[in-house]
């Protein structure tokens, strides 16, 4: 098969490899000609455990290739993918889809022989007609079929989550178009991911559905961690407690700063818009929108806590920046809304990412960059944890306490024990779980070393 993919990012980049993987020709386009430049050469635009590898033997292997040349790319392709970013139009929330609209109608002047154009972006219920009406309309004579695909990967796990889907669904009642779109995948129907036959609309409603209910189960379980931390419970215990009975599962039960990232927030938003625009309000939605974009800032105030509500001039060390591990991606990451509202109470920030750090330069100013974790809390009067990256689950306690101005730390990722905090001296604050005891002066302030005295 001759697949083009329309957007080199996250998604497109991934779906261009791994297609190119299991043996069809894939030529990957994108407008964006350092990006394009940097691919040929070899090397990769973002971070994404895996993809490196997958690219360059692709690349070698002449199965993958990269242009800005759209028309050239769609010319005699059995299937063009839309992989452009659509998200939250300035103003009111609505998905943006001026870039999938744009493509569609450079699509248009290109096709020729019969293709499918596929969107894989997530796109509101009735895109894809759209896109089908604007190509009919430029080229009354094109022989194509417009199908949705949803894609499910996971930034971070994107390989894995692309080669071993816990499902394909294809959005289309074109006979034909669902033929050529089952050749594409193929080599996953072998391996038993199953492909689901809708309707487009029902395709396009499907992946909105999916990331909506997983944003409510995250913000469900915060709200438990909540109520955890007023009555004494451990939140770790109930989402286990909870997540072992089979109707709900253990997965995206994690009490934590809020959910971020390129897809939860802006997909929870469209939804909603959606609803309202179809008189079908999404009340579950709004509360939950409502719940994540207050929490981001409610864990600024569970740092001050520990001051007695006052950070003026104290030095606040965090660890991680992106919005989740394994990702360079900081698109609506909660440490953009904590940084910023430590900042508004006065705070000096330092921080620390493994590789978030060129993308948190661009969103986050008078931020002082860190080489490693320590370095990050040298002098500090306290650590966040805010991205569970791997290398700060097994830090060197004793160093970082002793590196510290005051050893204070706030781990939002419920990352370390209270009694082993403890036992390090740290006065440790955790999300949905009973503090500890700690070492405490007369105004409530943590107590510099050498100067503790325990309550
Ligand atoms: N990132 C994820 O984890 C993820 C997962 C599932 C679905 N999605 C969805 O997939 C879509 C793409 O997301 P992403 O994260 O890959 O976006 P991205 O911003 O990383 O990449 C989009 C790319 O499209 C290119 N582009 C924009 N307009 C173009 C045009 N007219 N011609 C050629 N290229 C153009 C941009 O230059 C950019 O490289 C979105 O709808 C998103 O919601 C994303």
């Amino acid at each position: 098969m001759r697949v083009t993919i329309i957007g080199t990012g996250y998604v497109g980049l991934v779906s261009g490899a791994c297609i190119a993987d299991f043996g069809h020709q894939v030529t990957c386009v994108d407008k964006d000609s350092t990006k394009i430049a940097t691919l040929n050469a070899g090397e990769i635009p973002i971070f994404e455990p895996g993809l490196g590898d997958i690219v360059r033997s692709n690349l070698e292997e002449g199965r993958l290739g990269f242009t800005t040349a759209l028309g050239e790319s769609v010319r005699g392709a059995d299937a063009v993918f839309i992989a452009v970013g659509t998200p939250s139009r300035r103003g009111d929330g609505h998905a943006d889809l001026s870039h999938v609209y744009e493509v569609a109608r450079e699509i248009a002047t290109a096709l020729e022989g019969f293709t499918i154009v596929v969107t894989k972006s997530t796109v509101p219920v009735g895109t894809g007609d759209e896109v089908e009406r604007i190509i009919r309309e430029l080229r009354h004579d094109a022989d194509f079929a417009v199908v949705s695909n949803p894609e499910f990967l996971r930034e971070g796990a994107a390989i894995h989550d692309f080669k071993h889907p816990d499902r394909i669904v294809i959005g289309t009642e074109d006979e034909h178009a669902k033929k050529v779109a089952a050749e594409i995948y193929r080599p996953l129907y072998l391996n038993q991911a199953p492909i689901l036959y809708t309707s487009r609309r029902t395709a396009e409603l499907i992946k909105y559905a999916a990331n909506a209910f997983l944003a409510t189960k995250i913000t469900f379980i915060n709200e438990i961690a909540d109520l955890c931390e007023r009555v004494g419970a451990d939140v770790q215990e109930v989402a286990r407690g909870i997540g072992l009975d089979n109707r709900i599962g253990s997965k995206f039960l994690h009490a934590g700063p809020g959910f971020g990232g390129s897809c939860f927030p802006k997909d929870v938003r469209a939804l909603i818009k959606t609803g309202q625009d179809h008189a079908a309000p999404m009340r579950i939605l709004e509360a939950v929108e409502t719940v994540n974009d207050t929490r981001k800032r409610a864990m600024a105030r569970k740092v001050s806590s520990v001051f007695g509500g006052v950070l003026r001039g104290k030095t606040i060390a965090m660890l991680g920046l992106t919005f989740k591990p394994n990702t360079d991606d900081m698109r609506e990451a909660p440490s953009i809304a904590l940084i910023t509202a430590l900042q508004d109470m006065g705070a000096r920030v330092r921080a620390y990412d493994p590789v978030g750090m060129e993308q948190a330069k661009q969103v986050l100013a008078d931020v002082t960059y860190c080489r490693d974790p320590y370095d990050c809390v040298e002098g500090a009067d306290a650590v966040v944890i805010v991205t569970e990256w791997e290398q700060f689950r097994a830090l060197d306690l004793e160093h970082l306490r002793d590196l510290m101005a005051c050893p204070v730390m706030v781990d939002l990722r419920n990352v370390y024990r209270p009694e082993d905090m403890k036992k390090y001296g740290f006065a440790y604050t955790s999300v949905g779980r009973p503090p500890t005891k700690q070492p405490v002066n007369l105004v409530g302030a943590p107590v510099p070393i050498g100067e503790r005295m325990t309550v």
